[in-house]
């Protein structure tokens, strides 16, 4: 009611501003996807992602350093694997001394109070770049789970805190929790990718990693629809959260970031648990693409979006921008 409520009074000076707002970002808020190469003292920064890095382990580990002391506490970590090592049944992601498991070892072992959330899903694995095992021309869901059980316990056996299913398949969480239970992992965690969209804002990802699907072989899906969500729906979003909460997911994520913010504020209204976002390789690829022809401004870019999606009732945001952010925030 003008001109006894005027908005702009508690907006004059940062100091007034600083006291009304109501969303703040901290290092703390981050996580930091790395990808993991074989190799030794090997670091290439993946050409569709500036300022991201595939690295061997023992950059890997000292960049994970570097992270902790600026604040970060978690990472994800994905790896490239060897194409010789790919087949359909995705075997070498269970191996005890695979690139994941070793990488696992030695981030925990460097950096021990580094929350360690490995990628669970086939897609690096598979011969066809898909998450799960193909029969008859689509991904097996149940024999699937029965491989992603595996993957996960030996991830929990290297060391990890917590494990990150990417995959999408159907009843999943459930079949991990008891995996990991059984294997006698009870205080190891589930961060299911629950709203994971079929989206193309994760072509740069599969550039690092080698891992799209293959178009050539006519048996084999092209894209990943059958298992990941159509970017119409909305009121599915709520029931794959519900449902993987049900199963004993400890956290939830909604995937990608920005152009799902609806989504991430209805799931946040829908469930008990932390919700994280992932603001995925096109997201930050695409601001990295106008920041370079001079077209946005990427700090100020990164920040607003990062606001935003905690804003938009994100508790945890995995980002490429994690040490970029990080650093600014800490200036
Ligand atoms: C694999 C996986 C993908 C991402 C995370 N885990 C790619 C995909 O589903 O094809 C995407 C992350 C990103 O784009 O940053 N299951």
């Amino acid at each position: 009611m003008f001109p006894l409520q005027r908005g702009r009074r508690l907006r004059v000076n940062e100091s007034i501003r600083s006291l009304v707002r109501e969303t703040t970002l901290s290092p703390q808020d981050f996580m930091f996807p790395m990808f993991i190469a074989e190799g030794e003292n090997y670091k290439v920064e993946i050409p569709s992602m500036p300022g991201i890095f595939r690295r061997s382990i023992d950059l890997t580990v000292e960049e994970v350093k570097e992270i902790f002391s600026l604040g970060i506490r978690a990472v994800n970590i994905y790896v490239k694997v060897d194409e010789s090592l790919k087949d359909n049944a995705g075997t070498e992601a269970w191996n005890p001394n695979g690139l994941m498991q070793q990488a696992i070892r030695a981030i925990k072992t460097a950096c021990p109070e580094m929350i360690v959330m490995p990628d669970v899903a086939l897609d690096p694995y598979s011969i066809y770049g898909h998450d799960g095992i193909i029969t008859n021309g689509d991904v097996e869901n149940d024999a699937t789970n029965d491989a992603l059980v595996k993957m996960a316990v030996s991830h929990a056996q290297a060391g990890a805190d917590f494990v990150a299913p990417s995959d999408m398949m159907d009843g999943r969480v459930l079949r991990l929790r008891q995996g990991l239970d059984a294997a006698g992992f009870h205080n190891v965690g589930i961060m299911s990718y629950s709203a994971k969209y079929a989206s193309a804002f994760y072509g740069p990802f599969r550039d690092a990693l080698g891992s799209a699907p293959k178009d050539d072989d006519v048996a084999v899906p092209k894209d990943k629809k059958t298992y990941q969500m159509d970017y119409a729906n909305r009121i599915e979003a709520i029931k794959e959260a519900l449902m993987d909460v049900e199963e004993g997911a400890d956290m939830v994520m909604v995937k990608p970031g920005i152009a799902y913010l609806d989504i991430v504020r209805e799931v946040k209204n829908a469930v008990n648990v932390p919700v994280t976002v992932f603001h995925v390789s096109g997201e930050y690829t695409m601001i990295k693409a106008a920041a370079q022809r001079g077209w946005l401004d990427n700090d100020a870019i990164m920040m607003e979006q990062l606001m935003c999606i905690k804003r938009a009732g994100a508790s945890l945001i995995s980002t490429y921008f994690a040490k970029e952010a990080a650093i600014l925030l800490n200036k």
